[in-house]
């Protein structure tokens, strides 16, 4: 079912320093619209500004925040500072992620790190943006995915992968996660907030060159599509590969699986349900 479509005109991009985020940033701000950059440190976050105003962009509707998404602590600073400087947010593009090491790994709050940076960081952000984002009338938020998360599988007594580890299967399940995330933003966003998931394709960044040899398609085509789903009719929690509708993992049509996923990220993060 499709709501109300809505330019943006006040955006914030998390992972915005470099890959398909620097271009999505890139091409909303050709297309005039304020965007908040996210980098992990204000040292990339002022190299990105530089590098859109250099390729035209207009510094003064760019602005910077940081955190390091393996630290909850800064999700949550980093958030309060963008309700704070911004009263309307017209979207939000979660797209922040890593592809797990080798070994696992343990952020500061003892998650498994891609659990954390790809799936219970998003979830902090955008639920302290709610309110901002449910007073901005026709707000969305794109949140990258991957097709991998169809073979992904949810270990609900065990998301920090702490039994088994592999790179892939965090990886998978972080981004099956963040679907199931999308489908709980349609179900509780109203009539005014819309959300999709986006595999953006396999695009030539510094992720897929740490793991695969294919070449990879051009990071333009992965931004237009996070940009054509911010702005074009839209399944409301819909999956999506390039700009094309398609069908998840059946979890994400289980109501009460992404009820659940609400419930024990609220708790992970120290949030009420
Ligand atoms: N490339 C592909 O083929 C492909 C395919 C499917 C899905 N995707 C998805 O597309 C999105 C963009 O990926 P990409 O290909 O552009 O990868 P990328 O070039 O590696 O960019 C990832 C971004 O996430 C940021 N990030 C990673 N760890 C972080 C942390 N702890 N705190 C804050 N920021 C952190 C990175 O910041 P730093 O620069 O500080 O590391 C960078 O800005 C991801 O969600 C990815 O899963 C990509």
């Amino acid at each position: 079912m499709s709501k109300k479509t809505a330019p943006f005109r006040t955006a914030l991009v998390t992972g915005a320093d470099g890959g398909l985020g620097l271009e999505v940033a890139r091409q909303l701000a050709a297309q005039r619209a304020r965007v908040i950059l996210h980098a992990r440190t204000a040292e990339l976050g002022e190299r990105a500004l530089k590098n859109l105003v250099t390729g035209g962009a207009q510094a003064e509707r760019l602005f910077v925040v940081t955190a390091d998404f393996a630290d909850l602590g800064q999700v949550a600073r980093m958030a309060r500072q963008v309700a704070a400087d911004h009263a309307k947010l017209d979207l939000l593009v979660n797209n922040a992620a890593v592809f797990g090491s080798p070994t696992r790994t343990v952020t500061a709050d003892d998650h498994e790190i891609t659990f954390q940076v790809n799936y219970l960081a998003p979830y902090l952000l955008t639920r302290l943006l709610w309110p901002t984002l449910t007073m901005t009338p026709g707000s969305r938020i794109v949140n990258v995915s991957s097709a991998l998360h169809r073979g992904g599988r949810l270990h609900w007594g065990d998301v920090d992968s702490t039994k088994r580890y592999s790179a892939v299967a965090a990886y998978a399940q972080s981004k099956l996660a963040l679907n199931l995330f999308t489908k709980a933003v349609a179900e509780r966003g109203g009539a005014d907030l819309l959300a999709a998931s986006v595999h953006p394709g396999l695009l030539a960044t510094d992720m897929i060159r740490n793991y695969t040899r294919e070449a990879g398609r051009p990071v333009s085509e992965g931004a237009a599509a996070v940009l054509h789903l911010a702005t074009a009719q839209i399944e409301d929690g819909g999956y999506y590969e390039g700009v094309a509708a398609s069908l998840p993992n059946t979890l994400m049509n289980d109501h009460s699986s992404v009820d659940r996923l609400w419930k024990l990220s609220a708790r992970l993060v120290g949030l009420a349900a």
